[in-house]
C-alpha cells in the first residue's frame, strides 16, 4: 500500500493530504521511498555531489526567534561580525580549494547596511567572475534585493521556517510574520534570483499537519533550493527545554521532497550531520544533492552556534574538503568543482 504512494508520489509529484500523512507516519517504506528518490537525483543530477562555501559574517541579530542560539537576547554570545578583507580572503582561500559557490550567511545585524553588502557582493563578483554568489542574510526589502541583485548577487536562502500562521507565531516573537517572510521569498523570486527555502524538522509545537502546511507552501513557491535540518535544542533559549526533532522523519522528509521536486537543490545539512553519525551520508543517500562545508574564519566558527554542539570540524570545515570528497566517494557520490546551479 505504502510502496503504491510512493511511487505515485514519484510519477505525479504530488499525493493528496491523507496519503502525505500516512508516508510520513510509516517506517516501513523508508528503504524503498529512499531507493525511488535517489534514482530521481540521479537520473537529474547523476552522482554529483555539488559543494558551497559557507561564510558566517556576523551572528549579531536584531531578531528573537525563539528556537535560535543567536538571537539578540542570548547575551551570552561572545558576537563577532567579519571584515570585507576577511571575507574577501575566505572567498580566496575557498576558491582555492575549488569551491564555485559563496554563501554569505548572518543574522540580521544592522551594521551590514545595503550599501555595505551590495559594496562586498560586487568585490566578490570582480574577483570570482565564474562563482555564484548566494546571500543568506533575513528580510529586506525589494529595493534591497533588487540592489543586491545587481551588485552580482545570483541566489538568496530565506527559510520559511513555518508556514503554518499558528506554528508560525509560536516559534517567533510577534514583531516577526509569516506575510512578510513570504513576501521576502515571493520578492526575490520575482527579482530573479535562484531561492532557497525550507523548514526545522521537529520544531517545537510542530505536527506532521503542520509539515503538509509546509509542503504545500513549497509548492506554491516551487524554490530552486529546499534547506531542512532538525530541530536541536540550545539551553540559552526559550525552548531550551523542548527535545531535538528526529533525523529518521528528516530523511523520509528529504526523499519526499526530492519526488515532489525531483529538480531541486537539496542539501545534506549540517544540522542534520550534527544530530546523528552518517546524518549527512544519510541525506545524501536519501535524495540530498549538495553539502555546505564552512569557510569562516577559524577563530569565529564555533560562535556562530545556532544550536548546540554544531558540527564545524571535519568534513564540515571547508579546509578539509579531501575528507567530505571520502566520505562521498564511498558511498558512490562525487564532490565536484562546479557552480552547481539548478537544473530545470
Ligand atoms: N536547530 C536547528 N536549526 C536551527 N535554525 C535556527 N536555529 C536552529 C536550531 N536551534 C535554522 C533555521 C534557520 C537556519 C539558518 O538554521 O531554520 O533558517
Amino acid at each position: 500500500m505504502s510502496r503504491e504512494l510512493v511511487l505515485k508520489l514519484k510519477t505525479d509529484k504530488n499525493l493528496k493530504d491523507e496519503e502525505l500523512l500516512t508516508l510520513l507516519k510509516t517506517d516501513e517504506v523508508d528503504q524503498f521511498l529512499r531507493q525511488e528518490a535517489d534514482l530521481v537525483r540521479r537520473k537529474i543530477y547523476g552522482n554529483k555531489v555539488y559543494i558551497r562555501g559557507l561564510i558566517e559574517i556576523s551572528n549579531y541579530c536584531k531578531n528573537n526567534c525563539l528556537y535560535c542560539g543567536i538571537r539578540g537576547e542570548n547575551f551570552g554570545v561572545t558576537r563577532y561580525r567579519l571584515t570585507k578583507e576577511e571575507i574577501l580572503s575566505a572567498c580566496e582561500m575557498g576558491y582555492a580549494l575549488g569551491f564555485r559557490t559563496f554563501v554569505m550567511q548572518g543574522g540580521e545585524d544592522p551594521y551590514f547596511t545595503d550599501d555595505i553588502i551590495c559594496d562586498i557582493v560586487k568585490e566578490i563578483r570582480k574577483r570570482f567572475a565564474d562563482c555564484a554568489i548566494t546571500l543568506s542574510l533575513g528580510e529586506k526589502t525589494k529595493e534591497a534585493y533588487e540592489m543586491f541583485f545587481k551588485a552580482g548577487a545570483n541566489r538568496y536562502l530565506l527559510r520559511h521556517e513555518a508556514a503554518d500562521f499558528n506554528l508560525y507565531s509560536k516559534l517567533h516573537p510577534k514583531k516577526m510574520s509569516l506575510e512578510s517572510r513570504k513576501k521576502c521569498l515571493f520578492d526575490l523570486k520575482e527579482i530573479g534570483y535562484q531561492v532557497g527555502s525550507g523548514f526545522m524538522v521537529g520544531a517545537p509545537f510542530q505536527t506532521l499537519e503542520n509539515i503538509i502546511c509546509d509542503l504545500r507552501f513549497l509548492q506554491a513557491l516551487n524554490p530552486d533550493m529546499i534547506g531542512i535540518g532538525p530541530y536541536i535544542s540550545h539551553s540559552q533559549t526559550p525552548f531550551k527545554e523542548y527535545k531535538n526533532g528526529e533525523t529518521k522523519l528528516t530523511l523520509r522528509l528529504i526523499s519526499i521532497l526530492r519526488l515532489m521536486f525531483p529538480h531541486s537543490l537539496i542539501p545534506a545539512t549540517t544540522a542534520l550531520g550534527t544530530n546523528s553519525e552518517n546524518g549527512r551520508e544519510q541525506g545524501i543517500m536519501a535524495g540530498a544533492n549538495v553539502v555546505m562545508p564552512n569557510l569562516s574564519p577559524e577563530n569565529v566558527r564555533s560562535l556562530y552556534e545556532i544550536y548546540e554542539n554544531k558540527l564545524t570540524v571535519g568534513a564540515e570545515s571547508a579546509q578539509e574538503l579531501d575528507k567530505l570528497k571520502k566520505c562521498m566517494k564511498d558511498i558512490g557520490y562525487e564532490v565536484v568543482v562546479d557552480i552547481g546551479n539548478v537544473k530545470r
